[in-house]
């Protein structure tokens, strides 16, 4: 099951990705390329550590959608290296839906939060300060809707009265790199 990884930030999930697969604990699937939309991003200096091509997409930094046009470009970019199953660890950008038609029933999104709550931006940070005791984060199917697809699996985080806003966050991060690594595992055992 090939993979590519779609980031724009710091890659720790990358990092967890790459590093199982690494460590043979990602089953039947390699990954082949990591694509980020922002060209200085460490998600590619990661890439470049575990010598995966990592590879920039010039599309429009100014809007939180990718157009029509950059659609095209991502795409092209995408299908040379032929995935399975695309892999959103972090990418900011709201995909077209043309970009999720695409590639039906093959993208993954990690979210840091139990969903349905705390769905879109800055989810660890209202969770925390919305005083829940619960929280955790969530891998699921990517569908038109933000953060609605359907959910593969999640891992509860609790928030302890000790818990700063600080602490919390590191608590969800190592959830997710435990998390994400084991549903790409599982998916590819399923895979035909
Ligand atoms: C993660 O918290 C993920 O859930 C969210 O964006 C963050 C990406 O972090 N979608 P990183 O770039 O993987 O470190």
């Amino acid at each position: 099951m090939d993979i590519v990884i779609l980031g724009s930030g710091r890659g720790s999930n990358a990092n967890a990705i790459l590093k199982a697969w690494k460590d043979g604990q990602l089953g039947k699937a390699q990954v082949k390329a990591v694509i980020s939309d922002v060209p200085d991003a460490p998600i590619l200096n990661i890439a470049k550590s575990y010598k995966v091509p990592a590879r920039t997409i010039d599309i429009n930094a100014n809007t939180a959608k990718i157009s029509v046009v950059d659609t095209n470009k991502l795409i092209d970019l995408t299908n040379e290296f032929k995935p399975k199953l695309i892999v959103l660890a972090g990418f900011m950008k709201i995909l077209s839906h043309r970009f999720i038609q695409e590639y039906e029933s093959r993208i993954i999104n990690i979210h840091p939060s139990l969903l349905p709550s705390f769905k879109g931006l800055n989810a660890i940070k209202r969770a925390y300060e919305r005083g829940v005791k619960i929280s955790g984060c969530t891998v699921h199917w990517v569908s038109k809707g933000v953060d609605e697809g359907k959910i593969i699996a999640q891992l509860p985080v609790r928030i302890m009265d000790s818990d700063t806003l600080d602490s919390f966050t590191q608590k969800i991060h190592a959830a997710e790199h435990f998390l994400l690594p084991e549903v790409i595992s599982q998916l590819s055992f399923a895979e035909n």
